[in-house]
């Protein structure tokens, strides 16, 4: 049975950091996406879709534009309820608010509860798909793929590992944070649309012997993704070169010990050295930009230049990151680079929100508005609120019309989320 989503589509028909913005789209003012069995069948003007389904059930969201869902490229769901915690900077904020809220994920049942609270909020903003650090511990990566199973979501996730600079039940071992990843990745790494993530939280807190332990793990399962933090804020840049004195730099630790692939995601990649944007491009590794929580902890201001050659995603980073909108967090790398004198187009912004996590993931098929990819699909009313409507009724161009909500738009905005062509809200 296939279900016709009437609306404005847009497509992305090239990369548009690569290639002109205006160019990379296909846009269809009075488009159709036809749905079967979870997955796209076909994109295109509304009447030859129609034409070509004449039996169709028809789902009109009228203007309302059609995008493939937002992917959050880098996000700690446990810190979902200490979000907007006053007046740190990162190593303080860690210590101070980070460490005792994931040490309640020892508790499974609210581990469980907080996992439940997250997605329905992600499904409320439009995010369909995520990449996120869990705690430290293994109960906490199952609430999250237990709680993204019946919502169908394709979700990645692993235990965040530290074995020093951290809370004792806070800590693992390198031992165990080898062996509970092994056992976590065989549970769940491609059950249904689950995706293992091998997750240490960041150089200071794991031994070198906990890295090369991780490092090994990773050569066995070449498979999966590994994600951790990168050149965040300058204290954490020192510290890292004081407990690493024999590195070159930051991205140094991680490679002698094995976690330097194409299929690393590096959060916040802010401070680089020519060096690391070298290593980083060589190896076709990919940096998340997390732009309200760099600049919520006061981070630095991240270099957009760095899409043109490397993968890049965008993401929350919550609860460093401010918000759990993909708009705001949009609405905050464009706030970003204007600081850098790089103005970015509102396609390059939409494409960082979906296409591009979805790259930075090496997901195929989500993130494309395309026939064959997975119907996780984010609808937005582009007049949700009369700032935004007066704004939108000016508007001549699509670009015009969008970029409002981009700015000021939020979980009103979100008139639709589609998983796996199941209507969630
Ligand atoms: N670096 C190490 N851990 C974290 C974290 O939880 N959030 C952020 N923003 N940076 C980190
Ligand atoms: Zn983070």
């Amino acid at each position: 049975m296939t279900t016709l989503l009437l609306g404005q589509t847009l497509a992305f028909t090239d990369d548009p950091f690569r290639a002109d913005p205006v160019g990379s789209v296909t846009h269809h003012t009075h488009g159709a996406v036809a749905v079967d069995a979870g997955r796209i069948t076909a994109v295109g003007p509304a009447e030859t879709v129609r034409a070509a389904y004449p039996q169709a059930q028809i789902i009109d969201h009228g203007d309302n534009l059609i995008l493939p869902g937002f992917i959050d490229a880098h996000v700690h769901y446990p810190q979902t309820a200490m979000i907007a915690s006053w007046g740190k900077r990162l190593i303080d904020w860690l210590n101070t608010y980070t460490f005792p809220e994931e040490a309640r994920f020892r508790d499974p049942a609210y581990a469980a509860r907080t996992a439940d609270t997250y997605l329905d909020l992600a499904l409320d903003h439009g995010t369909t798909s995520m990449c996120s650090f869990a705690t430290v511990h293994p109960v906490s990566v199952e609430a999250i793929f237990e709680a993204a199973a019946p919502r169908g979501m394709a979700v990645w996730a692993g235990k965040t590992c530290m074995d020093r600079n951290a809370p004792d039940k806070l800590r693992d071992t390198a031992q165990s944070a080898y062996d509970d990843s092994k056992a976590l990745a065989a549970k769940w790494h491609g059950q249904g649309r689950a995706s293992y993530v091998i997750t240490p939280r960041f150089a200071p807190t794991s031994t070198p012997e906990q890295l090369s332990a991780l490092g090994a793990l990773w050569s066995e399962l070449p498979d999966c993704l590994m994600q951790t933090h990168l050149s965040e804020q300058a204290d954490e840049i020192e510290w890292v070169r004081d407990l690493f004195p024999e590195a070159r730099d930051y991205l140094d630790v991680y490679e002698t010990h094995g976690l330097l692939g194409a299929r690393g995601l590096y959060g916040h990649s802010i401070h680089l050295t020519d060096r690391e944007i070298a290593r980083l491009t060589d190896v076709g590794a990919a940096v998340i930009h997390c732009p309200t929580s760099n600049t919520f902890i006061g981070s630095g201001l991240f270099d957009m230049g760095l899409a043109r050659t490397i993968r890049t995603g965008l993401a929350t980073d919550t609860g460093g990151g401010s918000n759990f909108s993909m708009l705001r967090t949009m609405a905050a790398a464009y706030e970003i680079a204007q600081l850098r004198g790089q103005a970015l187009h509102p396609a390059q912004l939409l494409y960082l929100a979906t296409e591009g996590s979805a790259r930075a993931l090496h997901a195929t098929d989500i993130g494309r508005l395309i026939a064959g990819a997975t119907a996780d699909l984010v609808v937005l009313d582009l007049a949700s609120t009369p700032v935004i409507a007066q704004r939108h009724a000016q508007a001549d161009t699509l670009w015009e019309a969008v970029f409002p909500t981009i700015m000021m738009g939020d979980d009103r905005a979100v008139a639709q989320t589609y998983v796996a062509g199941r209507a969630m809200l």
